[in-house]
């Protein structure tokens, strides 16, 4: 079985003060050591990368990310971070696509190809977010939509790129305050698509979008799925230790 990857996006919160608190009841809870069959991570906002990454310590089992980065490696990009600064900052995640960047920041599709390269090129590890609209999900069509976002992301990578790639697929209408949970049946053929196409080419197929306390075990079940990416219910730790023990205990059946 699949090591579940398990980690949060802080998105646009935390102070320093905050970021480090977190980490650092995250760093003594864990003991140095990642619950069996699982691979935490966590993604500050960028001001918080680098401290985040100092409490947690050089040989933490937890993986920091970053929620964007741009293609090119330098130059006049005024408010963008490169991934060589990513990494410099400590990363070895970079999110890329999330719905809420497509929607408010311009992300498409090209622009996800280009930072997956970029990602890859440096030696981080890209983390692809697609997902639908509720229209496109009314429509009928999830996963055609899906595994386009995605082959149009991944188009041209060799076997060994693509399976440095974790996918996150998160439904835009399941997403946030605006979002509802979604449920299982509702899953099913969407990561049945995801599974057809990715499971055993890609390091892990998450899912996210409400994760809750009540839903992650359940959500750990479908079929193909091999993590979970999660905003609100992780952004207090207590919970997000509480997902951790879930998908501990998910690896341990
Ligand atoms: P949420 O956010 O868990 O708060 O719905 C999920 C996400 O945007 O990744």
């Amino acid at each position: 079985m699949s090591t579940l990857w398990i980690g949060t996006s802080w998105k646009m919160t935390k102070t320093l003060d905050e970021g480090r608190a977190w980490a650092e009841s995250l760093r003594d809870d864990l003991g140095g050591v990642a619950p069996t069959g699982v691979q935490p991570f966590v993604i500050p906002s960028f001001t918080a990368t680098t401290a985040v990454g100092e409490v947690l310590g050089a040989d933490s089992p937890v993986l920091l990310g970053v929620q964007n980065a741009h293609w090119e490696d330098a130059g006049a990009w005024t408010g963008e971070v490169s991934v060589p600064q990513a990494k410099d900052a400590g990363a070895q995640i970079v999110e890329i696509g999330h719905s809420e960047r497509r929607e408010h920041f311009g992300e498409t599709v090209e622009t996800t190809r280009r930072k997956v390269s970029a990602t890859l090129r440096h030696g981080l590890t890209p983390l692809l977010c697609i997902g639908e609209s509720l229209e496109v999900k009314d429509a009928g069509g999830s996963a055609e939509f899906i595994l386009e976002q995605a082959a149009g992301a991944l188009e041209g990578l060799s076997a060994d790129q693509l399976s440095r790639v974790v996918i996150a697929y998160e439904p835009i209408w399941a997403i946030g305050e605006k979002g509802r949970p979604a449920t299982v049946e509702e899953l099913i053929e969407p990561f049945a698509a995801l599974g057809e196409a990715y499971t055993g080419k890609v390091t892990g197929i998450l899912y996210g979008g409400s994760v809750n306390l009540d839903n992650a075990a359940e959500l750990l079940r479908i079929e193909h799925v091999t993590g979970l990416f999660v905003g609100r219910t992780a952004w207090e730790l207590g919970g997000y230790l509480e997902l951790l023990r879930i998908a501990e205990a998910h690896a341990a059946r």
